[in-house]
């Protein structure tokens, strides 16, 4: 009996100093400093910008005091590389110049893919599987997700809502500035106005009212907010500032009319598909500027909520570094770029 006790007691002793060991092990190696990089949380983030984005040399933000985000850095330099936290890689130019980052990649360092553009203008989205560890897009689903707009809930209602643009003079205006005749939108315009007058400004038609888009269609009515290809969640400026910013209510082409809802209300937009075609939009939107009261209610929106037009590339780099800080232990990398983007 006393033999077997001690065995029961020496089993049990056994057990409590190998889990106890266990214990010890994990918080050691936790609190030891070769693992510090995970576990002293390093706050600043490094983000090197391999390309600028199609040239563009604005200067970089500073995402404190833009975006209230704090210990980022942003550099080009590229000899940065070997400390940056994330790189930041524009799929345009990855794809002209098909040449990722040489050197050996640290193993904490992120490789972030952003594209702005939709699928059938990204060019090949093949051979990108596993080179990614965050994906940057308007698409919803992006690790980081950045519509080119949105609407903000108003602090407070407003007691009317914004411009009733009755006074307005112009009727439906249209800005094209890649004046494409495959593009379906070309297609439904050259229909459109064989019922309606559109002013059409843009490279080869008028100019802008004071070089502005928002100062031109703001003496509109309505706006054409056409899409340049119909994507799952491409709704670009053309809704949120050509026609959302300048208070005319936009008609739009683009994705389903299901999918604009998950962005913005279902009255605060005119969707081509509503209508039989291009004759019955025409006399639908002819019936709205006879009727003041039914056009209101297309800006009815406005009494809670106001637009945000996203800031190119600052409000995008910035956004990025605070992806990447909140990620911070986050292992992970994108296997289907190509099949996700394109669905
Ligand atoms: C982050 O970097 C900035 C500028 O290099 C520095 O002023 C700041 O003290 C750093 N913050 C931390 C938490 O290391
Ligand atoms: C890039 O950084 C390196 C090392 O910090 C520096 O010597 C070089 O002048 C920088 N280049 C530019 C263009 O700022
Ligand atoms: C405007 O919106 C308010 C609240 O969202 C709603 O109660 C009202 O019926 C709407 N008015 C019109 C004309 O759609
Ligand atoms: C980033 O992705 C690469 C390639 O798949 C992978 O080897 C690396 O571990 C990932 N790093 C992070 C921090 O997720």
């Amino acid at each position: 009996m006393s033999y077997w006790w001690g065995f029961a007691l020496a089993v049990w002793y056994a057990v409590v100093l190998f889990v106890l060991s266990l214990t010890n092990f994990h918080l050691s190696r936790l609190d030891a400093p070769t693992d510090g990089g995970l576990r002293a949380e390093k706050s600043n983030v490094t983000l090197l910008i391999w390309w600028r984005p199609f040239g563009n040399r604005d200067p970089l933000p500073d995402c404190a005091v833009r975006y209230g985000i704090q210990d980022c850095t942003l550099t080009t330099n590229r000899s940065a590389y070997t400390r940056a936290d994330a790189v930041i890689i524009h799929h345009r130019e990855l794809m002209r110049k098909w040449s990722l980052p040489g050197a050996p990649r640290p193993p904490r360092q992120k490789w972030i893919w952003m594209n702005f553009e939709s699928p059938s203008h990204s060019g090949s989205l093949i051979g990108l599987d596993g080179v990614f560890n965050l994906t940057m897009s308007y698409r919803r689903g992006s690790d980081v997700f950045l519509p080119y707009g949105y609407l903000q809930p108003r602090r407070g209602e407003r007691e009317t809502p914004q411009v009733s643009a009755w006074h307005r003079r112009g009727f439906v205006a249209w800005i094209v500035s890649n004046w494409n005749e495959q593009h379906e939108r070309v297609r439904f315009y050259r229909n459109l106005r064989r019922y309606v007058h559109v002013d059409v400004f843009g490279r080869d038609a008028r100019d802008l009212i004071s070089n502005s888009v928002v100062r031109t269609v703001s003496r509109y009515k309505f706006y054409l907010a056409f899409e340049n290809s119909l994507h799952t969640d491409y709704i670009t400026e053309k809704l949120w500032r050509n026609a959302l910013l300048s208070g005319a209510v936009p008609v739009v082409l683009g994705p389903p009319r299901k999918n604009y809802e998950l962005f913005l209300p279902a009255d605060a937009f005119i969707h081509v598909q509503d209508f039989s075609g291009p004759r019955a939009l025409a006399a639908y939107l002819k019936h709205l500027d006879r009727n003041h009261a039914l056009y209101q209610r297309y800006l009815n929106w406005t009494r809670h909520y106001s637009v945000h037009v996203t800031s190119f590339w600052a409000e995008h780099y910035c956004m990025a570094c605070r992806a990447v800080q909140a990620s911070r232990r986050q292992y992970k990398s994108v296997s289907d770029i190509a099949l996700w983007f394109q669905s």
